[in-house]
């Protein structure tokens, strides 16, 4: 039935993104749900960002009814109109500042234009990297809110951090272990890599730090996890602030029929290959949307691949401003014939739903981490930077979903050999396999009745929007 019912009458939520694929995917899986309540939904990011979406979704330029309410999109300049192939994008201190310079203006014309044509915004929510967004809703006095896209217990890092409210690893003693509270020990190389004295990417580490910086002007703090798979360490940061796990969002049925995706590349198909394997025989290997893997690396992945003898399907992204190109060893793809696939890009949630992946090396971003045991797929964790150093920990020693390959910076100099990654490859399917997978088949299961009607998600965003819309009236 057509949605007949004017903007005027919705209350109006206004959602920033930082524009990168890991952070506007959530997001908008977010606006979809709040919209599917009867909010009205604009989604904001910049032009870059924008132009990878209009590849995936045709629509994004039209507001588009979604349940009782609407979503629709409105872009902004980050200074580097839409060319996402400017290489200033690529330093990130320079970027994050300019962004920051543009979007704060461009929040606040955005915000003001809605409330003269008579759709005030009601509440403002960004996810982290732009922190500034929650001071542009403080000073315009609209209510503003988090969706954070990392786990809880990377919150708490931070969020202790921050406050100083533990002792860190730091220049004079930089292999400390970490010990937070709700949490297990986490040596000096499983606290998230940007809280590291050396982190390579000081400017990223600021970003993500001024979110805690900001938090007094946000009264809630949406995550993207779920209360049954942290549970203690959401209770104890509840004391802080008011923590709300609404995930995952991309398993809410809810979310996942809306035609705008946040998708910024186009999936190869690899059902053929999948297809043509036995159950649980195919490794799938992917790296995310942005950890680079150097050449020395590549080949001893290849190698470690080849002499195990799996099959395997692996996502090798083309080299982009964050990334120099790499190849595959020389006569690679011959050696391998049909026992392997070689990718850009895949619809990674479908692959992990297919019968014949066993299970995944990954390099443990958070929506990896959630997307692989909500699929019931066992890991071979394989971290690079960031959070992700904790995610590996988690799924490891806390989820018991997986085994170690490596223990980070893998980007780096400390690698690992063919012969660590072949042995690994082999245990993944060894004793422990068993284990490994009715764990993840549990983690699944909680996911899927979170997410339900009645569920710990579904609970927590029901209550979330009455806030919104209770304090609007
Ligand atoms: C970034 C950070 O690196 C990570 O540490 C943080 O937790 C989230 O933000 P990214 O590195 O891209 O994310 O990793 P991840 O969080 O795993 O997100 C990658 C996304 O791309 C997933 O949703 C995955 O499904 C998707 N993907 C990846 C594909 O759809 N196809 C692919 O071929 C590879």
């Amino acid at each position: 039935m057509p949605n007949t019912m004017s903007t005027q009458d919705l209350v109006h939520v206004l959602l920033v993104s930082y524009p990168a694929q890991g952070h506007v995917n959530p997001l908008l899986k977010l606006g979809n749900l709040l919209a599917s309540t009867g909010l009205l939904v604009t989604f904001s990011t910049t032009e870059g960002a924008a132009n990878f979406m209009r590849k995936a979704s045709k629509n994004i330029d039209e507001p588009t009814p979604v349940g009782d309410g609407m979503i629709r999109f409105e872009f902004f300049d980050d200074g580097l109109g839409g060319n996402n192939e400017d290489p200033r994008r690529a330093d990130l201190d320079f970027y994050t500042a300019h962004l920051e310079l543009h979007g704060r203006e461009a929040v606040t014309r955005i915000v003001k234009k809605h409330e003269e044509q008579g759709r005030p915004v009601a509440c403002l929510i960004n996810n982290p990297f732009i922190p500034w967004v929650s001071d542009v809703a403080e000073t315009l006095n609209i209510r503003n809110a988090v969706l954070w896209v990392q786990s809880c217990a990377s919150f708490s890092a931070y969020y202790h951090f921050h406050n100083k409210l533990a002792q860190f690893p730091s220049e004079s003693d930089p292999e400390i272990d970490v010990q937070l509270p709700s949490m297990p020990l986490l040596k000096h190389d499983e606290v998230p890599s940007f809280l590291h004295p050396e982190t390579p990417f000081p400017a990223l580490a600021k970003a993500i730090l001024g979110q805690f910086a900001m938090l007094s002007k946000t009264f809630c703090v949406l995550v993207e996890t779920f209360q049954e798979l942290e549970s203690e360490i959401i209770d104890y940061m509840s004391k802080y602030c008011l923590i709300k796990p609404i995930g995952p969002l991309f398993k809410n049925p809810k979310s996942s029929n809306s035609s705008v995706q946040g998708d910024f590349m186009k999936a190869d198909d690899c059902m053929d290959f999948l297809n043509s394997k036995e159950p649980a025989t195919v490794v799938y290997i992917s790296f995310g949307s942005i950890v680079y893997i150097n050449q020395e690396q590549i080949n001893e992945i290849a190698y470690g691949l080849l002499n195990s003898g799996v099959s395997f399907l692996w996502v090798l992204r083309k080299p982009t401003l964050l990334g120099p190109a790499v190849v595959l060893p020389e006569n690679f793809l011959e050696k391998i014939g049909d026992k392997g696939k070689v990718v850009n890009w895949c619809a990674q949630k479908e692959v992990l739903e297919h019968p014949s992946v066993a299970y995944f090396v990954t390099h443990c971003g958070w929506n990896s981490t959630l997307e692989t045991i909500t699929s019931g797929v066992p890991v071979v964790a394989f971290p690079a930077w960031g959070d992700q150093v904790t995610n590996a920990k988690y799924l490891v020693d806390v989820f018991e979903v997986g085994v170690r390959l490596g223990r980070g910076k893998q980007t780096e100099k400390s690698g690992v050999s063919r012969d660590r990654i072949e042995k690994c490859l082999r245990e993944a399917i060894g004793p422990k396999a068993e284990e490994m997978k009715k764990n993840a088949l549990k983690w699944k299961k909680a996911a899927e009745e979170a997410v339900a009607e009645g569920g710990s998600s579904d609970r927590n965003l029901k209550d979330f929007v009455d806030k919104i819309k209770n304090v609007s009236k």
